[in-house]
């Protein structure tokens, strides 16, 4: 199998179990569920969940916990983030967590939108966070 249809595979996997994921979310709150996967660049698939707190700030988003575990494993480059809303609805990363995603995301990251286990909009990262400040810009 080429490497393209490993990675393929690999994402085709992580979008079917993000919906299972969905019911792990912390989202006392907004009842707005939230699983995101990222995939790094060695094809190993990180796993968050949106967690709440009663001091609302507090809380993290599901990349956030996701980038954390990549971090955790020993990880430092992002292939793909898959998203997943318990509404179903396409997501995108809020303003915060491109910020997250861009100290770690490869050249040709893509944000990848989850519905009913299942790829469906992508988008490449940096057309989403162009002009950004980053770990370069303290070299
Ligand atoms: N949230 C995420 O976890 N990821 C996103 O991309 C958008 C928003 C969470 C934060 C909060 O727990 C809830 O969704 C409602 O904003």
């Amino acid at each position: 199998m080429s490497a393209d249809d490993t990675a393929r595979t690999i994402e085709i996997e992580t979008a079917a179990a993000l919906p299972a994921l969905l019911a792990r979310s912390y989202a006392r709150y907004s009842n707005f569920t939230v699983a995101a996967a990222v995939i790094d660049e060695h094809g190993t698939v990180h796993l968050g969940v949106n967690v709440e707190n009663a001091a609302y700030p507090s809380g993290t988003c599901a990349e956030q916990t996701a980038i954390g575990a990549m971090v955790t494993a020993g990880s430092r480059r992002i292939a793909r983030v898959l998203i997943a809303a318990g509404s179903n609805a396409v997501v995108q990363p809020c303003g915060a967590c491109r910020q997250r995603i861009a100290e770690f995301a490869a050249e040709d990251c893509e944000i990848v939108s989850v519905q009913d286990g299942v790829a469906t909009k992508r988008a490449p990262f940096w057309s989403l966070l162009p002009d950004s400040f980053g770990p370069r810009d303290l070299d």
